[in-house]
Formats: structure tokens, C-alpha cells, sequence
């Protein structure tokens, strides 16, 4: 067997979060709860996610009977533990206590005790209260048979403006840049009369500084990962055997994930896809395999499902329940996208607060007989049945540059329009050409060893850190094929602009085009693209854009489409350089869907790069296709994210996929 995301992990896990500090006075309910888990094919739960206040109900006052209890029954009742640590919500006593705990907002107001997921991540009273409970917890459960990995708190997220906060920020600034000077310059602070005469001097909140607004995002995430590396270290000392990991949200915008990894044995991650809303199911599906496929490729292995709704959730506005059909298909989509876990969040509802009325695999009428029960155990029964597909992995000749730093500096930057940037809208967009054809894909920062793959696509890759631009030319002068687009190459790792011409570090020598304006396009305006003729990729006749359109001068590239109107008509819109052994393009416009596809699709075919379906054309509207592989064996997912029977054939069987349905074709 390859490598599974727990190490020995013998099955696919099965289960979620599990509550029973909502339930002590009514041990009924706790006994009914081990004959519904194994009725519904659950094998693990996580715990004690938020049970600090009945852990520890008063300062140095600690309860752990019930969780011994908790774990002994499960145990012998086949579920294995997740148990977490429950640093995401502080109990009163500790807000009340140490008012330090609490986060400050940009305006220095201390929150009142309330919510979750809002303490301070400096506050050395927080870290030594956490530090305690995590150390007896280690101690307790740390080789205990049923504890199979640590949950750390709950989706780390937010900053903190307290003075602490902002102290540890100016040292994180002091080892950045050793002198005021080269802060000053990396930030162009002389701007407005902004130059700081000492680190002292900074404050977090100037967003018109854009190199510190950026500096603030990555300390942040310094400061997080600190915390949680700091909740680690008494896991590491009492149980070294035991990995740990964090449930993530995805494309999070606050935090980047990147530096989450290397201090997390496994990914997981918690995926909410609002399934029947007024986007196309196939669309979700799309954005929610993108997802699937970072948290893959962030360490490159499998992951695990943290949490999952098994009908809907009750944060978003208007939520469905998920279709007779569609929760199967949406567990098999994780798994077919390397998912090792199914978990959910929640086991049972509870009676009362924030989240009574939030999907669970037990519903208030407290019994079996639910159509969501019976979906979920039909679940829990298949990956028992599928468990040769454990330790496959999934590999990918494709890689979609999505990348945080380069987020955050198009999103704080004013220029030029501020409406509709839609980074990651268009990253999700070049990466839905691949979804449709089965081309399986890593989702990585533009910092990445490419080696490995044969297409790399950088959408609006506008900032190159330090050695990026050097990877990218390294990657095509291989042998490699490159997509980019308009606002790539201009600005550097602090947000300043590149001098000499766009795009910059030495890609207009790879891309050989030079960028010289930006035409920035209303909402009711819009560009034509004309191809050229005997273009080699198979475009046609015209193609719509918007937004933007960058007057594009060749040195050296080919022109493959060209603008029909404004001052730059008859100007490139599509290039292709050959550089090297490789090729790179350059789209300079937004374009609509047809462009996408007959663009992708023609790259695609242009260098063999096919799904197993064995074309670079799209599958049917609705139809996904992703392999996992095992000593020479491939099992292919074929999944239909459409409310009708669909007719497919891939490795040559012929198939038919009911509505919502899903195949696993093992091969051979
Ligand atoms: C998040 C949290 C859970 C729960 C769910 C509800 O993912 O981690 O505690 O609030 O949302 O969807
Ligand atoms: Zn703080």
C-alpha cells in the first residue's frame, strides 16, 4: 500500500464532530449515540473541539472523567478518537479573568467575551492557559489505543490590534529587515510623508502603505502558525507517535496555508459547498475539486475531510439540503481527489444555540429512520467496501499557480480596477478547463518546484517574489508549456513596482511581449478577440472580453488573436513565445468561456496532456473524471454533478450515470 494520510491507516475514516459535553446530564442519549455510530458505518470521532469550559470549569480545576468515559465507551464500541485541542473558544472564567486574551479591533477596542475563534495569538497569558490544558491532555490521552490524531483548535483564523499584537509585529519587521532604511524603502513610506524615523513607529493600520498592509497579512499568519506551533510542542513531548493536523477553510483569504504545512503532519480541511444555489451544481463541483486539490497539494499526499455537512448548513443565507444522491457524490469527489477521511460536522444537532438547526448525521427527532441517516451509513458502507482504493495517490501533469502574497497585493493595491479584480475567480476559471477534461491538476504558490509537471497556469500572477520569475523560465526553458495572463510580472515581493517595462524579472524575454498599457473595461463595455488564421490551436472567428485588456507589444512572440476595436485594434490579444525547449502564452484579456475552452482544450491537445477519457475535449456539461492510482492499478472516478442520466465512456467501457450518480471503474 502507497502512503495513506494517517500512517498505517488500515480504512477509510468515517465520522465527525462529536459533542457529548452538549449531552453529560443525559447519558441516555450519550449510550443511544454508540448504537447509531455503528449503525451509521462510523469508525472515528473528533472531540472535545470546544469542551474547554467543561474541562477545565474553573481556573486549575480539571474534569476529565467524563472524557475518560467518553473515550473508553467509544473505543470499545469501534470508533476511533480525533481529539482535539480547545483553544477556539475560551471559557468566561479565562475571558473575564485575563482581559489580554481578548482580541483588540484597528481602532484598539477590546472584544467582549463572546463568540469563538477571537483570542489573541501573542498573549502570553493565552499561551500558557493553552499550553496547560494541551499538556494534560497529552498526558491523559497521548498513548491512549483509541487516539489517532490531534485536532488542533478550530479554524485558526483573524488578527489581533492589541499592543502586544503590534509589539510582536515590530519585531517581526526588526529581523525582517534589520534597518528602518530598508523598510522605509521595500515600503515606499516616504509616500505622503509616511517614512518611520524607528521600528517604533509602526502601527498596523495604514492600509495606504500597501508593503506593510502586506507584511501585516504574512505576520498574521507567522504569528497563527507560531501559536500553533506552540499548541504542538506538549503533543510532540507526551505522545511523538500521535500526528497532528488543523482543520483549514480552503481559499481562506486571512491566512496562507503554505506556511500551515511543513509544521502539520496531514492536511485536512473543512468543504462546504452550497449544493443547488443559483450557481450550476457543476460549477460547485468545479470550485470545490479546486479546493480538494490544494489541500493535496500542499503537502502532496492525502488529506482528510475534517468537516462536512451530511444535508445543509445554517451560516449561509439561503442552504439547501443536499439531493437524494448528491451526499454520496460529493464524499466520493473527496475521496477521488485524494481524501483518506469523510468526516462531518455534526454528529448530532443540539437543542439549542448558534447551531441547533446546522445539518447532522443525527437529527432532532434523535433516531435512525431519516433519509440523511440513511444516506450518510450508505456512505459509511461503501468506503468500507472501497477500501483498496486507501494509500492510492493521485498525480497530475498540470499545476494552476494560486498563490496568497500575490492575492493579497492585487486585492490591497488601488489600480486600476478596484472593482472585479477576481483573483481567485480566475485562477477557479482557467482551472475549470482542466476539471472538464479530466486533466487532473495540483493547486500551488508560484514559489513551487515545477519539475514535475508538463502545463503550468499562472493566472494574474502580478507579484514575483524573489526567485518566481526564475522558476517560471527554468520550467519552459524544460521543455515546459506556461499560461499567463494580463497583470502578470509588475510589482515585487513588497509591492514595488518593477521599473524597465511589464512583464518584468526577465519575463518579457519568456513571454516575448512587452506590456506597455492597461485598458480597463466598464461592467457594459466589452473587447473583441479576433483569431488569427492557421493559429495551431484551433481558435475560430471572434471571442468576447472584459475588464481587461493590455496593449501588448511583441518582441519576438507569435501572434495566435489580435483586438478588433479602440485604439490598440489589430493589436496582439493571444501571443505564444517558443522559449527553449518550451513554449510560454500570454493572454492579455479577460475572455469569456468559449475562449477558455477552445484555448485550454487546444493547449491541451497541442501537448498531449489528455484525461482518461483520452481527449483534450471537455466531457459532457456535468461529468467529472479523476484517477487514483496504486501499483499500476488506476481507479477512476466518473461522477455526474447533473440532475440527469448521462452517457460517458472512459478507458473505453461504455458507462451510464444516473442523476448524481457515481462509477469507480477499477483498472485492470
Ligand atoms: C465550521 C466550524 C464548525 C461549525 C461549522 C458549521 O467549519 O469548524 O465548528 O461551526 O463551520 O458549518
Ligand atoms: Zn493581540
Amino acid at each position: 500500500m502507497g502512503l495513506t494520510a494517517l500512517p498505517g491507516q488500515k480504512v477509510f475514516l468515517h465520522g465527525g464532530d462529536y459533542n457529548p459535553d452538549q449531552w453529560l446530564d443525559r447519558p441516555d442519549i450519550l449510550r443511544e449515540d454508540l448504537r447509531l455510530m455503528k449503525l451509521a458505518g462510523v469508525n472515528v470521532v473528533s472531540l472535545g473541539i470546544f469542551a474547554w469550559a467543561n474541562l477545565e470549569p474553573r481556573e486549575g480545576e480539571f474534569t476529565f472523567e467524563w472524557m475518560d468515559q467518553v473515550i473508553e465507551s467509544l473505543h470499545a464500541n469501534g470508533q476511533q478518537v480525533i481529539l482535539a485541542t480547545p483553544s477556539g473558544a475560551k471559557p468566561n472564567w479565562l475571558a473575564l479573568k485575563y482581559p489580554q486574551v481578548r482580541r483588540c479591533d484597528a481602532q484598539g477596542r477590546r472584544e467582549p467575551q463572546q463568540l469563538r475563534h477571537n483570542h489573541c495569538m501573542t498573549s502570553p497569558v493565552y499561551r500558557e492557559k493553552v499550553r496547560i490544558i494541551n499538556t494534560h491532555l497529552a498526558r491523559r490521552y497521548g498513548k491512549n489505543p483509541a487516539l489517532v490524531l490531534w485536532h488542533l483548535s478550530n479554524e485558526y483564523s483573524g488578527e489581533c490590534y492589541c499592543d502586544l499584537c503590534k509589539e510582536a509585529f515590530r519585531q517581526w519587521l526588526r529581523a525582517r529587515y534589520k534597518t528602518v532604511a530598508a523598510m522605509n524603502q521595500a515600503w515606499w513610506a516616504h509616500f505622503w510623508s509616511h517614512t518611520f524615523g524607528g521600528f517604533d513607529e509602526v502601527d498596523a493600520i495604514d492600509p495606504h502603505v500597501n508593503g506593510l498592509a502586506l507584511d501585516w497579512k504574512r505576520f498574521t499568519t507567522d504569528q497563527t502558525v507560531d501559536f500553533m506551533r506552540a499548541e504542538i510542542a506538549p503533543l510532540r513531548e507526551f505522545s511523538p507517535q500521535v500526528p497532528v493536523t488543523t482543520n483549514m477553510m480552503g481559499t481562506f483569504e486571512g491566512l496562507d496555508y503554505w506556511r500551515f504545512a511543513p509544521a502539520l503532519d496531514v492536511i485536512s480541511w473543512d468543504s462546504y459547498p452550497l449544493w443547488h444555489s443559483n450557481r450550476s451544481d457543476y460549477e460547485v463541483a468545479s470550485d470545490t475539486a479546486f479546493k480538494h486539490d490544494l489541500n493535496r497539494s500542499l503537502k502532496r499526499r492525502p488529506w482528510l475531510l475534517m468537516e462536512s455537512t451530511p444535508s445543509n448548513v445554517n451560516w449561509a443565507s439561503i442552504s439547501r439540503p443536499k439531493k437524494p444522491g448528491v451526499h454520496r457524490l460529493a464524499c466520493l469527489q473527496a475521496v477521488a481527489h485524494g481524501a483518506d477521511a469523510i468526516c462531518y460536522f455534526q454528529w448530532r444537532k443540539g437543542r439549542g444555540s448558534a447551531e441547533k438547526f446546522h445539518g447532522a448525521v443525527v437529527d432532532h427527532v434523535g433516531h435512525e429512520h431519516t433519509r440523511v441517516f440513511g444516506e450518510v451509513a450508505a456512505v459509511g458502507r461503501e468506503l468500507a467496501a472501497v477500501k483498496d482504493i486507501l494509500g492510492s495517490e493521485v498525480t497530475a501533469k498540470a499545476a494552476v499557480i494560486f498563490d496568497w502574497d500575490n492575492r493579497w497585493a492585487i486585492n490591497s493595491s488601488a489600480g486600476c480596477r478596484h472593482s472585479e479584480k477576481n483573483y481567485e475567480a480566475t485562477v477557479q476559471r482557467h482551472y475549470h478547463e482542466l476539471f472538464r477534461r479530466g486533466v487532473a491538476a495540483e493547486v500551488i504558490e508560484s514559489t513551487c518546484d515545477l519539475a514535475d509537471y508538463q502545463l503550468v497556469i499562472a493566472p494574474m500572477l502580478y507579484m514575483l517574489k524573489p526567485g518566481v520569475a526564475e522558476n517560471l523560465r527554468r520550467f519552459v526553458h524544460d521543455g515546459g508549456t506556461l499560461i499567463s495572463t494580463y497583470m502578470t510580472g509588475i510589482a515585487n515581493e513588497t509591492d514595488l513596482v518593477f521599473t524597465g517595462g511589464w512583464p518584468a524579472d526577465g519575463l518579457m524575454e519568456l513571454f516575448g511581449v512587452w506590456a506597455q498599457e492597461q485598458d480597463l473595461l466598464w461592467d457594459h463595455q466589452s473587447q473583441t478577440l479576433l483569431a488569427v488564421p492557421d493559429n495551431g490551436l484551433g481558435l475560430t472567428g471572434s471571442y468576447a472580453a472584459r475588464h481587461y485588456a493590455e496593449v501588448i507589444y511583441t518582441r519576438g512572440a507569435r501572434v495566435l488573436a489580435t483586438f478588433e476595436h479602440e485604439f490598440y485594434a489589430g493589436f496582439p490579444a493571444l501571443t505564444v513565445n517558443s522559449f527553449g525547449r518550451g513554449k510560454a502564452y500570454y493572454t492579455a484579456s479577460r475572455n469569456d468561456d468559449r475562449f477558455h475552452s477552445d484555448f485550454i482544450g487546444g493547449v491541451l491537445s497541442d501537448i498531449k496532456l489528455h484525461g482518461p477519457h483520452g481527449s483534450a475535449l471537455p466531457l459532457p456539461d456535468g461529468i467529472s473524471v479523476q484517477v487514483r492510482r496504486q501499483e499500476g492499478r488506476e481507479f477512476i472516478f466518473v461522477m455526474n454533478f447533473s440532475e440527469i442520466r448521462q452517457e460517458v465512456s472512459v478507458a473505453d467501457r461504455p458507462l451510464r450515470l444516473e442523476p448524481w450518480g457515481c462509477e469507480i471503474l477499477a483498472v485492470p
